[in-house]
């Protein structure tokens, strides 16, 4: 029986962002792909509220609407709450969902993975629903399918577990671990400024491959190949590798057709900078940019905030 006080507003609730280090794409049709979380990339709460309708308020975008209004493109609210609402037996109104997100969304950095895993867990919180982290990823999952259509599951996993993954879709489900890694990976990550739409993006290659099967498989055994390389370079904690290897996964994703002029523009000016890695992360045709450093890190950020593009850094595999 549920006993939560539904009048008192639910505790913030935590999700982790990510980004794709290695094999994003290729990470749908089997290829295992390595991530790593950022902590803390969005939190939720609900608070509750006279409004019969729900709604929400997610002021770092500048977004506040009821649930039943058009909401913003890329923002899938209405069915993702219809969904959890429905899984969980919570009436549909009298609460608002708060959203702090410290990360952008669009920009292959798991916002929209990182919205569904607060918000499941503020929920669970609210009305006191003890939610275990499987139940909370298989509900993620549901989100995602909602938002992308077919996405492998490798950003509410790690929305969901954050840490160093090892990720691979099967036919049977998805398999994941926390990878072997010697030292953590100092990252700068680069919005491109050009948003960047996961669901049309991933049909445009699904599409693609059906058309020239042979090139998109080879694609994807070359990045197979380089994950492979990527595993065991992050096991003895060689960064020179793992920059190169960024490098040719860079030109994979390329011969996919999901990198464009921001991103290769982003890159270029990384690589004249000094960096010796540099590759976009997620779905890509737009969005971010993670950079490997190396000893340039000042000069790679000045580079690029002088060009108009903004920067963070990241530290992967950090406790
Ligand atoms: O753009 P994002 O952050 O949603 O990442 C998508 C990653 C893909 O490999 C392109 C799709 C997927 O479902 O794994």
């Amino acid at each position: 029986m549920n006993t939560a006080d539904e009048r008192k507003p639910g505790s913030w609730q935590c999700a982790f962002g990510k980004v794709i280090l290695f094999g994003e794409h290729a990470v749908v049709y089997g290829v295992e792909a390595i991530a790593g979380g950022i902590a803390a990339a969005v939190r939720a709460r609900i608070v509750p509220a006279d409004n019969p309708r729900i709604s929400v308020s997610i002021p770092a975008w500048g977004l506040h609407f009821n649930k039943g209004d058009d909401a913003p493109e890329g923002v899938l609210f209405e069915p993702l709450l219809d969904y959890l609402l429905a899984e969980l037996a919570i009436p549909a109104g009298g609460f608002s969902l708060e959203l702090a997100p410290e990360i952008p969304h669009a920009s292959g950095l798991g916002a929209s993975a990182a919205v569904a895993v607060s918000t499941i867990r503020a929920l669970s919180a609210w009305r006191e629903l003890n939610l275990d982290p499987s139940t909370v990823n298989q509900l993620a999952f549901g989100c995602e399918k909602i938002a992308h259509g077919s996405p492998s599951g490798l950003d509410n996993t790690l929305a969901t577990f954050g840490g160093m993954q090892r990720y691979r879709r099967t036919s049977s489900g998805a398999t994941f671990a926390p990878l072997n890694y010697a030292t953590p990976i100092p990252l700068i990550v680069a919005l491109s400024g050009k948003k960047g739409f996961t669901a049309a993006t991933v049909k445009r290659v699904t599409e693609a491959r059906a058309r020239q099967p042979a090139l998109y498989d080879d694609i994807f055994g070359e990045i197979a190949a380089i994950s492979a390389k990527a595993i065991a370079a992050l096991e003895v904690g060689d960064l020179e590798t793992i920059a190169q290897l960024m490098n040719l996964n860079q030109a994979q994703l390329q011969r996919l057709g999901v990198s464009c002029a921001e991103i290769e523009d982003v890159i270029a000016l990384a690589r004249r900078a000094g960096a010796p890695g540099a590759k976009l992360t997620g779905s890509g045709d737009g969005g971010a940019v993670i950079i490997a450093p190396g000893d340039h890190q000042s000069a790679i950020i000045a580079t690029l905030r002088t060009a108009g593009y903004d920067c963070f850094t990241i530290t992967l595999g950090q406790p």
